[in-house]
């Protein structure tokens, strides 16, 4: 559905942000992205969302490249928007409607769709937004914000769903929420995250950057978090002290999943 085939993306002015990633997404199937800050998460989410294109190798979603040419072409467009949706890890750069209504109806209004008022009553209930549906979405809390920009994608039924640190703004509750309606989607879903606890909730695959921009992992998610040596080179943990009753030591820590 999704393939990469040995993709290198650089911003302008910088080093290399991506370097010879490939791989390959079936429909359906659920993938966590990992990676220290600055290792390029969101720079792959935006590029799997064809924001940016790739300046080597290629990218193909149902066979069809993605690259220049392709993000003319307005119908195409037109398509891959509406079947490949991105939430921003900081969604106040999605929202610019004056209401969270119009907002949530936005998409679906540009595509000419039937049974507006009522998908978005139904997202809006989904995600416990009813009653700001009138307020313009700047005045929001984060973790409101975030629910909106999530509302104003999924209403848009897409195939792929790529989510950029999704977790980071929300309250447990929220959270629970949208591991249970990944559980539930046949989406193909890509998630971004700094939290380990969660990684294992919201996918089975793994994906984890490394230095230089290049994959230091692809794989099942269990081993992944099992591999200390790996999850240190990549700073997903640290080596730090503790204090203990009698005496303080020092050990290998991926922090929050360790509980668990
Ligand atoms: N719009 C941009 N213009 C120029 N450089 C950028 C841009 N966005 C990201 N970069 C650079 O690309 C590199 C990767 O950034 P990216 O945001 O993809 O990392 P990340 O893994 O998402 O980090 P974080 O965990 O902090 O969200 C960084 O060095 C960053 O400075
Ligand atoms: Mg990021």
């Amino acid at each position: 559905m999704i393939e990469l085939q040995a993709v290198g993306f650089g911003w302008p002015d910088s080093r290399e942000t991506l370097a010879d990633i490939s791989l390959a997404l079936q429909p359906g199937e659920k993938t966590v992205l990992l990676g220290a800050n600055g290792s390029g998460k969101s720079t792959l989410l935006k590029l799997l969302n064809g924001l940016v294109v790739p300046s080597h190798g290629s990218y193909h979603y149902h066979g069809h490249p993605i690259d220049k040419a392709s993000m003319a072409d307005r119908q195409w467009l037109r398509r891959f928007r509406q079947e490949v949706v991105l939430l921003f890890q900081h969604p106040e750069a999605m929202l610019f409607n004056p209401t969270v209504r119009d907002e949530i109806a936005y998409g679906p209004r540009r595509l000419g769709w039937d049974d507006i008022d009522e998908r978005v009553a139904w997202w809006a209930d989904q995600l416990g937004l009813r009653t700001l549906l009138d307020k313009p979405p700047f005045t929001l809390s984060g973790g409101q914000k975030q629910k909106v920009a999530l509302a104003s994608i999924l209403i848009l039924e897409p195939k792929v769903i790529l989510m950029d640190e999704p977790s980071a703004s929300l309250d447990p509750r929220s959270v629970g929420w949208l591991v249970d309606f990944l559980l539930d989607t046949a989406a193909t879903v890509v998630v971004s995250t700094h939290n380990l606890s969660m990684a294992a909730e919201f996918g089975s695959r793994c994906l984890v950057l490394g230095e230089n921009g290049r994959l230091a992992y692809d794989g099942p998610i269990g081993p992944a978090m099992r591999d200390m040596e790996l999850l240190e080179r990549c700073n997903l943990a640290h080596r730090h002290r503790h204090r203990h009753a009698g005496g303080e030591h020092s050990h290998l820590h991926g922090h929050e999943w360790e509980s668990s």
